[in-house]
């Protein structure tokens, strides 16, 4: 089957039902993505469909027909710039092992809510987990690149 990642199409020739998440790491060899806990309850395997913040871990590939899978390395520059600088800025990452997925559910934030508070990103990112306890680091960041973007 074909898919379409970071607005290329790519071609899949394995069970329509493997994870998107083995499908990207193994097959198209693009491992930003983590495996976290293979459940959808970390958010270390997180990508955009359509825009949509997606577990790859929990999404079978077939599911992908017709929509237009974004991973980190697909995100739009000007955002992708704002978030890279901002992360760097503040220091977020401990062990950084989920921090492609808290990038990824920032930037899905920032495109439906350019300004938003505390509470908002805190309510957006609370589905994705760092076990190093970065998440106010996060938050300042995500403000920063906010204030980038504006
Ligand atoms: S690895 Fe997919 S949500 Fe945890
Ligand atoms: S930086 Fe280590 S799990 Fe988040």
């Amino acid at each position: 089957m074909d898919i379409k990642v970071n607005g290329v199409n790519r071609e899949f020739k394995g069970d329509p039902n493997t994870p998107l998440l083995w499908v990207l790491r193994d097959h198209l060899n693009i491992t930003s993505l983590k495996f976290g806990c293979g459940q959808g309850l970390c958010g270390a395997c997180s990508a955009h469909v359509d825009g949509k913040l997606t577990r790859t871990c929990v999404t079978a590939c077939d599911e992908l027909e017709g929509r237009n899978l974004t991973t980190l390395e697909g995100l739009a520059p000007r955002l992708s710039q704002a978030l890279k600088s901002a992360w760097i800025q503040v220091d977020v990452p401990q062990c950084g092992y989920c921090q492609t997925g808290m990038i990824m559910a920032a930037a899905a934030l920032l495109d439906k809510n350019p300004k938003p508070s505390d509470e908002e990103i805190t309510a957006a990112m609370n589905k994705n987990i760092c076990r190093c306890g970065t998440y106010s680091r996060i938050r300042r960041a995500i403000h920063i690149a906010a204030k980038e973007l504006a």
